[in-house]
């Protein structure tokens, strides 16, 4: 599962990093961090939830 945040869209609402922090870390601007990239299987369920989070839908989710 890959995540990629488009950092075009992402307005740093931290949405994400609220609900899954272990999967949206946040970088010193306050903004999640562009490549977050591979996460390990058992962090899926909260990836989703951090996505769906977002109000700029800027998280997307590749399942391959
Ligand atoms: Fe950005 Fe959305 Fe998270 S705007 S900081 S990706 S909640």
């Amino acid at each position: 599962m890959h995540i990629t945040v488009d950092k075009e869209l992402c307005a740093g609402h931290a949405m994400c990093n609220l609900a899954a922090p272990e999967v949206y870390p946040l970088g010193e601007d306050g903004f999640v961090l562009a490549e977050i990239g591979e996460i390990p299987a058992e962090q899926e369920r909260a990836a989703r939830i951090g996505m769906t989070a977002c109000p700029e839908r800027a998280i997307s989710i590749d399942p391959a």
